[in-house]
């Protein structure tokens, strides 16, 4: 095999080795894949302004999320059913997640159960939730997940209702019979029915609770002491909610561009997110993260950190979790080169004035 040099080239080799649904699944936006695009192109936009004759001799990337040390500021975001791309599926995701010294978030929807992804050995662990109708599910889901060792709750916010992903419809995607979600297999909610359109999008719309709440988030609360992160903030007004209901932070996300097309991309939201936010909550953003250049710019606007997504999903398909580590590898050594050549040697050195965005651009030429 060629040698891999970045994250993206994953993207191609999963596609040559995965049946088209499952790919398609993947790698899909939603409706006209606008926002998609937008997440990738709108990091682009950002240029540096890098500080020179710097000792960089020495990096340091470690931080601290939630009272958790970890290893860098990158992540893995819950994406659903991973034993798709790979046989050891969201096991071969903690164990990488693990060895990078990093943070996995599980999705409700994985194809391995809670108590699994535990038995993998430690780790630091979140767990996202999807709201279902029936409330004694999510209860007994989330104090699974606290027996299980997570540490957080990402309570994902931005899917009342699934956004229109035409591929999975054409395919009339659905969950391969060999698999299960895992989490719901005993209470008989571990497979989507067959139906002419995406078996997901009928799943969401029969079990998950379109009436979720600000209220809600106060309710999650009283039947867990973990800390909840809401996932799928975009705006001003929803940061000074989330405050206002005791979130203990916000990741700014749009779902991977998988939910409402045409919303901005994630990097254009995260100032608005941190300046409403002031400090009182940390913010972390997910969506088209491929480079350590994108994570730098996310920390020069801000962010406490970031998720990624479908890097996880098609290095796991190409080389399970050997790929997952070379993801997270690859992400953390070009993090580490832009801060030296950005003249950072540690992330609380990156700064606003590290670079320089559309906004900027258009202030500076309005003097
Ligand atoms: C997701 N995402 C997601 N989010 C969530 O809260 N629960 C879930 O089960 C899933 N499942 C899922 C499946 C697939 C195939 C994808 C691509 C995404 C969204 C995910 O957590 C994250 O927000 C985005 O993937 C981030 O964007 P990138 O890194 O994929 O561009």
């Amino acid at each position: 095999m060629e040698l891999i040099t970045n994250v993206s080239e994953y993207e191609q080799l999963a596609k040559q080795k995965l049946p088209k649904m499952i790919y398609d699944y993947y790698a899909s936006g939603a409706e006209d894949q606008w926002t998609l695009k937008e997440n990738r192109e709108a990091f682009s936009r950002i240029l540096f302004r890098p500080r020179i004759l710097i000792d960089v001799s020495r990096t340091n990337m470690a931080t601290n999320v939630l009272g958790f040390n970890i290893s860098m500021p990158i992540m893995i975001a819950p994406s659903a059913m991973q034993k798709m791309a790979h046989p050891e599926g969201e096991l071969a995701t903690a164990r990488a997640a693990a060895s990078a010294g990093t943070i996995m978030t599980l999705s409700s929807w994985s194809t391995s159960s809670v108590e699994e992804v535990n038995s993998v050995g430690p780790g630091i662990r979140f767990f996202q939730l999807y709201v279902y109708k029936d409330r004694n599910i999510v209860r007994q889901l989330v104090k699974r997940a606290e027996m299980a060792g997570f540490k957080a709750i990402a309570l994902t916010v931005d899917t009342p209702r699934l956004g229109r992903r035409e591929a999975d419809i054409k395919n009339r995607f659905n969950l391969p019979p060999h698999l299960v979600l895992k989490n719901f297999e005993a209470l008989d909610l571990g497979k989507m029915d067959k139906t002419n359109d995406s078996g997901l999008a009928s799943y969401v719309a029969g079990q998950v609770d379109r009436s979720l709440s600000w209220k809600d988030v106060k309710w999650l609360q009283t039947i867990t002491s973990l800390p909840i992160l809401v996932k799928g903030v975009m705006t001003a007004e929803d940061t000074r909610l989330a405050v206002e209901n005791g979130a203990a932070g916000i990741i700014v996300s749009n779902h991977g561009a998988r939910q409402l097309d045409y919303v901005p991309a994630t990097i254009s939201c995260l100032e608005e997110v941190v300046r409403e936010a002031k400090g009182r909550l940390p913010v972390f953003l997910d969506g088209g993260v491929r480079r350590g250049t994108d994570v730098f710019k996310a920390l020069a606007l801000g962010a406490s950190g970031v998720f990624i997504g479908r890097p996880v999903l098609f290095s796991l398909a190409v080389d399970g979790e050997a790929g997952v580590r070379k993801v997270l590898q690859m992400l953390r050594d070009e993090l580490e080169l832009t801060m030296a050549l950005s003249g950072c040697t540690s992330l609380d050195e990156i700064t606003r004035n590290h670079v320089f965005t559309e906004s900027d651009r258009i202030r500076r030429s309005r003097l």
